[in-house]
């Protein structure tokens, strides 16, 4: 058990498992895109550790760059807006794939390709580490998915509880009752 601030944690996904999982999904991608040119897209903070992991078993020649999703409450009747920064490439005509943490209503993610789809990529696909199919609101499934999870709160591996627990090895769910 692990506690983070106010919370106790449990194990759920094993370190050695995420290793074999992240293996798998990069050969998969390096296979589903052979012989063009990819942009990887990582979304901070959540997805570094994963996007690492599965980048250096990547086997194409591709890119790598790191954006943020910034959520403001803006002065209009709209209220949130969001957008992505630290972009510094031009994404037109590219092959994209996002890589996320977790997607769980979908809405971050959705919000993402909306955004990036403006820059022209001849395509986007995501890829993210986990997914809660019981949550998820969106219309388009992650095209390549680690683990597919209940709906309850978990850390580790890049995930964090409140800013903190991402450099857990393991992946941890909030225990039952707390
Ligand atoms: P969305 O609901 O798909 O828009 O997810 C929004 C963001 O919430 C994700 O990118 C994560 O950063 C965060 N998030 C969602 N579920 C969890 C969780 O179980 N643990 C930690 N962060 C989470
Ligand atoms: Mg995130």
């Amino acid at each position: 058990m692990v506690s983070i601030l106010d919370k106790n944690f449990e194990t759920f996904i094993q370190a050695d498992e995420i290793a074999n999982e992240v293996k798998s999904l990069a050969r998969k991608i390096s296979e589903d895109y052979a012989g063009k040119e990819v942009l990887f897209l990582s979304i901070l903070n959540g997805a570094f550790m994963f996007a690492a992991d599965l980048y250096r078993n990547i086997s194409l020649p591709s890119q790598i760059s790191f954006v943020k999703v910034q959520s403001y409450a803006g002065m209009e009747s709209t209220g949130r807006v969001d957008e992505v920064i630290g972009l510094t490439e031009d994404i037109k005509g590219k092959e994209l794939v996002i890589i996320e943490d977790i997607v769980d209503s979908g809405i971050t993610i959705e919000k993402v390709k909306k955004l990036l789809s403006k820059g022209g990529p001849s395509s986007i696909s995501v890829c993210t580490l986990l997914f809660k199919p019981d949550a998820f609101q969106g219309q388009q499934k992650p095209e390549y998915i680690g683990f597919a999870i209940p709906n309850k709160f978990v850390v580790g591996y890049g995930l964090d509880y409140n800013g903190y627990g991402r450099n857990l090895e393991e992946i941890c769910q909030l225990k039952t009752g707390e």
